[in-house]
């Protein structure tokens, strides 16, 4: 659906529930990672582009500090708080608690800011690993550095979208997706250093697609098993002596006491070697060499299935099915955080139709579960619409 749509039912939800018209609308898409999965909290590299789903927010200021979230999507549910009071998550709308949790890091890092009405509407589907939560932080950062005028970078709504996360909603989350959500450029991938938070623009190439095949096995982040991850990674380097695995080599990890075949040690191999992958494959595609970039994509998928074991057998058939529709002319794996959601898979654009039907003959038949298939071009992040 595009953003005039989600505008416009914002807009309307809006009028209806405050009885006067928002002011200021704002939106902030999702992302689709394309390589460097689980490398980010480990100070690595990621390479991924904002995508046309979003979540957009319709807006006013209030003059008597009260900010009220209004939810589009569920009913018109609500939640308020006194924006010059301890904010704190609330125990019954986890929704809330991602935006709640955005005017907390706000107001924290010195920014002064004022009551809102605010409605939130979205697209992106959640639990699919096309981080719909970072869209809803970042988009709320968006809202209140609009209405209030507040001289905050891109890069810092981020990390404050990524602050409520770990706080509010208990996920120790990387800056991947925050990062992305916020400033990702048009027709571009970015290849992000998420240690020092340089961004490098990586041009997709003409005639080449990029399709997202959703496994609809959803899956949540804030269940504990990716914090679990992260802490064998942090285990991995701890023991390498290293500030964090990006500073590894797969050297290294070979000659140190961490035993072969550990967890700690497949966890700690599949990082160090996604981190290589991810810069050669950035390389890659901006010399438009697809076949490159696939056997990248590939062997990603083979690190996070075998190393990381973040995949489920859905999302592993569905790879197996585009690996044998595209072959060597582009690449597939899975995408974001794991345990289902997404793959993802680059293409000569002339094979979309064809990989399409492979996937639509076989994945139901296979698993009884019907899948969607999305075409995205990368758009730009969060911005005023
Ligand atoms: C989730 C997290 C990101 C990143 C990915 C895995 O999307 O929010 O920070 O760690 O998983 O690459």
């Amino acid at each position: 659906m595009p953003s005039t749509h989600l505008k416009q039912r914002a807009a309307n939800v809006f009028q209806d529930v405050c009885g006067y018209p928002a002011t200021t609308f704002v939106q902030a898409p999702g992302r689709v990672n394309l390589i460097g999965e689980h490398t980010d909290y480990n100070d690595g590299f990621v390479m991924p582009c904002a995508i046309d789903y979003q979540a957009v927010i319709a807006c006013a200021k209030r003059d008597d500090g009260v900010i009220r979230l209004i939810s589009v999507d569920y009913d018109h549910i609500q939640d308020s708080f006194v924006v010059n009071q301890e904010i704190k998550p609330t125990e019954d709308k986890l929704w809330a608690n991602y935006m709640r949790g955005v005017v907390h890091f706000l107001k924290e890092k010195g920014y002064s800011l004022g009551g809102a009405d605010i409605a939130i509407t979205g697209n992106v589907p959640l639990g699919s690993g096309l981080s719909s939560s970072a869209a809803l932080e970042v988009v709320t950062g968006q809202a209140m550095k609009a209405l209030y005028e507040l001289d905050v970078t891109q890069s810092d709504l981020a990390l404050i979208g990524q602050a409520s996360e770990h706080n509010f909603a208990g996920c120790k989350c990387g800056i991947m997706d925050q990062m992305i959500s916020a400033c990702g450029e048009k027709g571009h991938a970015l290849l992000l250093d998420c240690r020092s938070l340089e961004t490098k623009s990586v041009h997709i190439p003409e005639g080449v697609s990029i399709m997202i095949v959703n496994s609809n096995v959803t899956h949540s982040l804030v269940d504990g098993a990716y914090n679990a991850l992260r802490e064998q990674c942090e285990e991995a380097s701890r023991l390498l002596g290293k500030v964090a695995l990006r500073d590894a080599t797969l050297a290294e990890l070979g000659a140190s006491s961490i035993k072969k075949g550990s967890d700690v040690y497949k966890r700690a191999h599949h990082v160090i070697s996604e981190n290589e992958r991810t810069v050669a494959c950035a390389d890659a595609l901006i010399a438009g060499d697809l076949q490159k970039v696939g056997e990248y994509m590939y062997a990603s998928h083979a690190s996070m299935r075998d190393d990381f074991e973040i995949t489920v057998p859905e999302i592993d058939y569905i790879v197996e099915v585009l690996t044998e529709a595209l072959g060597n002319k582009g690449g597939a794996r899975m995408t974001g955080g794991g345990f289902g959601g997404c793959c993802v898979a680059l293409m000569p654009t002339e094979m979309v139709p064809q990989v399409q039907a492979a996937i639509e003959a076989k994945y139901q038949a296979k698993t009884g579960i019907k899948e969607s298939i999305y075409i995205c071009t990368p758009q730009n992040g969060a911005g005023v619409i």
